[in-house]
């Protein structure tokens, strides 16, 4: 999608969308020309629309001899919806027009009266942007479903318009990066070929560090390496390092990311129906890449490094077997009760890593952990555990601020106790009640002291079965704004 930003209505064929603010000045019909003021009235009482954010009235005027599509188009109130309604209305704007037939289309933020007409039109591009991504193996698509929507002209921001949105850019390609890295099935996307689309954050000035096997059999990282057993793909630890502070050494965030490019749960074999959901199992990971492409993208004033623990879980004559015993990179030993909760066992090795490689004194995991998530908190909040208190109200207001909401769960020595084994220093599984708290004290047992750390199991959110408001049904691209969001307000100035 081509956005750009102009200072009057362009001639010619093209959508034209009037955005309009809820709270009673939809009356003022969003700028529609005097004359046609009836039509846009009947269309607005017929949409029983009142500028809600994301709301549509459509109707057709005549101008210069052609009939020309009008949408109006609510953002609801700033006090209510701040930027978001603005990203709202860009929205429903990409989900109408993406395969409407129109080829063009031309939002007019002048007749918003916004405090701030570049934000507006800024963050209107950002949602029909977001909104507008697709990825489509089809080789016969119907030319009804075809994407026909290219072009966007957004007028009424004024001189800044270009810079904030040029300065939002980055956010959208680091959510279509992850979204791509997410959608991609396991054929395409196994280790090494994530990390090969990771090379391309180089060209940002992103340092990347690879571990092969034999670099992670050298430090000891059986717990992860026990679950790649049965895969012929060969797992790879990467790690991407972004030095934006201006300072040297060691960066002060960690983000580590759950990358398990395809989940059969290995000898623990999940169930045929759904599986193959099991290919954005690697969502933690991406959000993880995304973030970072974000945050280089747009210089951020902050060292972080992102880690990505990247295996296939695949039964196998090779595979790992339940109640294999493995010994972690920390020296703890672990009972692999059920080989299908792999991802604590491939994130404990990456944080040993990232806390002996770079000592950073904040780490954030993410990880489509325990299908006990999406139990717990269905799609609408990730679930958020934190060993303190100050980095889980930063996440949380991060979480809330960004769209991508967080909600928090306890930790706690009861549930502690519940992955004790008799013959190993844990077991990688509790009782299935508590599931996901019980992966998250997993976790907790390979933070170092005084490092603060916080999980995020995000099972629920990666993928959408239905279309939201920013995203198609698909990947969502979750995580990545969160964590901009997160670092921008905490790590940065
Ligand atoms: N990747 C799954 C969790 C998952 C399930 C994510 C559904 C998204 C959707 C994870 O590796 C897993 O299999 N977890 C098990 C843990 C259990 C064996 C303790 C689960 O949740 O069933
Ligand atoms: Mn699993
Ligand atoms: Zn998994």
């Amino acid at each position: 999608m081509q956005v750009s930003f102009a200072d009057a209505r362009p001639q010619g064929a093209h959508v034209l969308a009037l955005l309009v603010a809820g709270g009673g000045t939809a009356e003022r019909l969003g700028g529609l020309d005097p004359a046609h003021a009836a039509i846009g009235r009947r269309a607005i009482a017929a949409a029983r629309f009142e500028g809600e954010a994301g709301g549509i009235a459509e109707l057709f005027v005549p101008e210069d001899g052609e009939a020309r599509r009008v949408l109006l188009t609510g953002t609801g109130t700033f006090a209510k919806d701040g930027t978001g309604g603005f990203e709202k209305a860009g929205g429903a704007l990409a989900a109408r027009l993406l395969t409407s037939g129109e080829t063009d289309l031309v939002i007019d933020v002048s007749a918003l009266d916004a405090a701030d007409p570049a934000q507006a039109a800024a963050h209107v591009a950002l949602g029909a942007v977001l909104r507008g991504w697709r990825y489509d193996y089809r080789t016969k698509v119907p030319p009804k479903s075809k994407v026909s929507l290219t072009g966007i002209i957004i007028v009424g921001g004024g001189p800044r318009a270009q810079a904030v949105w040029d300065a939002l850019k980055p956010l959208a390609d680091g959510i279509a990066f992850t979204r791509t890295l997410v959608t991609e099935p396991a054929n395409i996307i196994y280790p090494e070929s994530f990390v090969e689309r990771c090379l391309a954050l180089r060209d940002l000035g992103v340092e990347i560090e690879v571990l092969d096997e034999p670099a992670m059999a050298a430090l000891g990282m059986n717990a992860l390496l026990g679950v790649s057993l049965g895969s012929e793909r060969p797992a790879r630890l990467l790690a991407m390092r972004w030095n934006g502070s201006g300072a040297a050494g060691d960066p002060a965030l960690a983000l580590v990311g759950k990358g398990v490019t395809f989940d059969t749960g290995g000898i623990s074999i999940k169930p045929a129906a759904g599986m193959e959901d099991m290919k954005w199992d690697m969502g933690g990971a991406g959000a993880v890449a995304g973030a970072m492409h974000v945050l280089a993208a747009r210089k951020a004033k902050v060292n972080v490094v992102g880690v990505c623990g990247l295996v296939e879980n695949m039964p196998d004559g090779k595979a790992q077997r339940p109640g294999d015993v493995v010994t972690s990179m920390s020296g703890q030993t672990i009972e692999v009760i059920n080989t299908d909760a792999e991802g604590r066992l491939v994130l404990c090795d990456a944080l040993t890593w990232v806390q002996r490689t770079y000592r950073p004194a904040t780490i954030v995991d993410l990880a489509t952990l325990t299908g006990a998530m999406i139990v717990a908190l269905g799609h609408e909040h990730g679930g958020l555990f934190a060993n303190d208190d100050a980095l889980a109200d930063q996440l949380r207001a991060a979480g809330l601020a960004s769209g991508d909401k967080l909600w928090r769960l306890p930790l706690g020595e009861p549930y502690d106790k519940l992955i004790d084994s008799p013959i190993a220093d844990m077991k990688n599984v509790g009782p299935r009640d508590g599931g996901s708290i019980t992966a998250a004290q997993f976790l907790k047992r390979y933070i170092e002291e005084g490092v603060r750390w916080a999980h995020l199991d995000i099972a629920g959110m990666v993928w959408a079965a239905k279309p939201g408001t920013l995203h198609d049904k698909g990947a969502t691209g979750y995580g990545v704004r969160l964590l901009d969001r997160f670092v921008a307000d905490n790590f940065e100035g």
